[in-house]
């Protein structure tokens, strides 16, 4: 088994990263073999992820300088594997495009095939190639959103794109499902808007809501997920519980 998962929304601070690196850390935690992939020149991930992105090769080495891609993938703090994003990306974007070189990233995933049992790929907040790369080599996508008013603008742009791309026959990328994050409760527009994305979304939504929670926001200073740096919050148990219904989803068929 071999699922590559790509986190995306074109909406910035949604909760991509922190949802990419806290599955991965449960999935690891389950003792799955777990890859994440950063593909934000942010690198966001990385560094939650607790990599020093001076020191290590990204994906743009691999690219640009032929390093194989195993020599590109470090060992975070929560026992997943990390290929590390940062500025260089950049370069790597406009490269992909300029050359027409779209779909290097599926290919070069085949030679990983069979060591992880997960992929999870962190995504720019733009639709840029970078995304699509990481589109293309999904076999799902799973989609963080807040429960705001303005949430859903975006989304359809990038579940079009996904089902274009899959009815060209270009992937077999599919919405997997749709997280709610930063949930607050106590805050009657988010409940309205979180009422409205179970009736209108029914089949992908997960149950699992991801709360607003300091812990989550703090981890990554420190280098670890929010599973490792507080297990016992509210956000760690979310995510957990997330990770086992994606697990539930994905693995059952
Ligand atoms: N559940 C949460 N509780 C509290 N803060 C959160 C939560 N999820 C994300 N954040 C914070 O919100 C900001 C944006 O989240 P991030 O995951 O970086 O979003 P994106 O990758 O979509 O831009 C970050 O500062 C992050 O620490
Ligand atoms: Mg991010």
């Amino acid at each position: 088994m071999n699922k590559v998962i790509a986190i995306a929304n074109q909406k910035g601070g949604v909760g991509k990263t922190t949802t990419a690196v806290n599955l991965a850390a449960s999935l690891a935690a389950t003792k799955r073999k777990v890859l994440l992939i950063d593909l934000d020149p942010q690198g966001n991930a990385s560094t939650a992820a607790g990599i020093k992105n001076k020191e290590s090769f990204s994906l743009y080495h691999h690219y640009f300088e032929e390093k194989d891609i195993n020599q590109c993938i470090y060992q975070s703090n929560d026992s997943y594997g990390v290929i590390p994003g940062g500025e260089e990306l950049i370069a790597l974007e406009v490269a992909i495009r300029n050359n027409n070189n779209q779909g290097c990233l599926s290919k070069s995933l085949q030679t990983l095939n069979g060591l992880f049992d997960y992929i999870l790929i962190d995504t720019p907040p733009t639709l840029n190639q970078l995304t699509i790369e990481g589109l293309f080599c999904a076999s799902g996508t799973l989609i963080p959103l807040q429960c705001e008013y303005y949430s859903l603008e975006g989304v359809t742009g990038l579940m079009h794109t996904i089902k274009t791309l899959s009815d060209k026959n270009m992937t077999s990328n599919r919405v997997i499902g749709i997280v709610r994050t930063m949930v607050d409760m106590r805050n009657n527009l988010a409940k309205e808007v979180s009422n409205e994305l179970e009736k209108h979304f029914s089949t992908l939504i997960f149950n699992t809501l991801i709360p607003r929670n300091v812990k989550l926001a703090e981890a990554p200073s420190h280098g670890v997920s929010g599973i490792k740096y507080m297990p016992s919050s509210y956000g760690a148990k979310a995510y957990l519980a997330l990770a086992g219904e994606l697990i539930r989803r994905v693995e059952s068929v």
